[in-house]
């Protein structure tokens, strides 16, 4: 897979500051003085060769091959990201591959600003996790023009031809194990109150979840095990087992998070102001992810009228691990980040190899069917916990209390 022509060095925005303190921590009297001097010099040049005055974060880093990838990840505020961050930069220790990981913050200027900056730095190949689908079709474009690849990593970036692979896991997937869990846990039972959320309407990601829960529940819809009581979009849709891309628009404008914790708590307590005492007891919640499932928990938790709740989640983050543990949240999705971290960096050498990667299927993403190889998922309460997160070292026993 390598090219043993080239130098290769891993290189992250922190390492030159560290690298400086320990070389000279081992110099010493002149030497380390007419060294710093040296480094000084060298550092006003580069900074003179440079557009505007920056100097590149990976300077003396990269030996002869400057940047190869440049990893585009949407916020750090939410856990996931920074497991998949934490997946990369565990995985990049030993590989001979030259990498930077930017984040967007939920941001797509600042999503295209940090592509190109990475593009500037060389990158020839761009693995971006798209904060909006749509919006990151410019980006895309540029990595495209500058002669680079381009990876949409998890999320798919929409309306656009210039995506040249897709590492995923199987989204819809996702969505059915979430809704097989339901109708597990509500057996032969009728009538019962079902309240749906959703991910973000700017993430194709949100669209799949959706779809492949409605799969699962909308014949247990129809046959009156579960009544839908927080959308009315939803209830109108109620007798359509296949939704088109508008209608499920429709659905998820009325039950978006927004991915975010805050608009997910206030739409769960508005729902349940909203509800009369008999729309409550024991509910089942689709929430389209852990942090959102947290939010939303908390709320039905504290609501008097609520007796008991099933909740359903995915990524398994640390906190609703903890949650599981402790009986607050039913269900996770666990969504191994290290495959897909492993898939992308496989990619990237592939494509910087003059390669293509594997493919067993394509994802339309509103313009071109995208090369993909997705990757399972599997589904974790506290029945297989233990041996799911903790046994397959997804992540350390002593990161809870309780284990069962
Ligand atoms: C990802 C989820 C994540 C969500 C919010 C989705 O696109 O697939 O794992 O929880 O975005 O960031």
């Amino acid at each position: 897979m390598r090219s043993p022509a080239r130098w290769f060095f891993v290189t992250y925005l922190t390492t030159p500051n560290s690298l400086q303190k320990e070389e000279s921590s081992n110099m010493s009297g002149k030497v380390a003085k007419l060294a710093v001097f040296l480094v000084l010099v060298v550092s006003v040049l580069v900074l003179a060769a440079c557009p505007g005055g920056q100097a590149p974060a990976t300077t003396g880093q990269q030996g002869q091959g400057g940047l190869q990838v440049g990893i585009v990840l949407p916020t750090k505020d939410e856990p996931r990201w920074l497991q998949d961050e934490a997946r990369f930069r565990e995985l990049l220790k030993n590989a001979n591959v030259s990498v930077e990981i930017l984040f967007s913050q939920g941001s797509s200027a600042t999503e295209k600003a940090n592509v190109e900056s990475l593009l500037t730095k060389g990158a020839k190949v761009i693995i971006i996790t798209p904060h909006d689908g749509a919006a990151a079709a410019a980006a895309a474009e540029a990595a495209r023009k500058a002669g680079a690849k381009v990876i949409s990593y998890d999320r798919l970036i929409l309306g656009t031809d210039a995506v040249d692979y897709y590492v995923t896991f199987d989204s819809v997937a996702v969505g059915e194990a979430q809704a097989k869990y339901l109708v597990e846990k509500v057996g032969n039972r009728k009538g019962a109150p079902l309240y749906l959320y959703a991910g973000a309407a700017t993430d194709n990601n949100a669209f799949l979840f959706f779809e492949g829960a409605w799969n699962v529940l909308q014949p247990k819809i129809v046959d009156g095990t579960f009544v839908i009581k927080n959308s009315t979009a939803a209830e109108a849709l109620k007798d359509k087992p296949k939704l088109t891309r508008d209608e499920m628009a429709q659905i998820i404008g009325q039950i978006t998070t927004n991915w975010d914790f805050n608009t997910a708590k206030n739409l769960a307590e508005a729902n349940l102001t909203a509800a009369k005492k008999e729309d409550k007891g024991d509910v089942f919640i689709l929430a389209p992810n852990d942090g959102t499932a947290r939010a939303i928990a908390d709320a039905f938790a504290v609501d008097p009228d609520v007796t008991s709740y099933v909740i359903t989640g995915q990524d398994a983050e640390i906190a609703s691990v903890q949650y599981i543990i402790d009986g607050k949240q039913s269900m996770t999705v666990l969504k191994d980040t290290r495959t897909l971290a492993k898939d992308a960096i496989d990619a990237a050498l592939a494509f910087l190899n003059g390669q293509t990667p594997p493919k067993t299927t394509t994802y339309n993403n509103q313009k071109i069917d995208v090369p993909a190889k997705p990757t399972e998922v599997i589904t974790v309460d506290k029945s297989n916990v233990k041996a799911a997160i903790i046994d397959s070292g997804y992540w350390p026993a002593d990161k809870f209390t309780g284990l069962p």
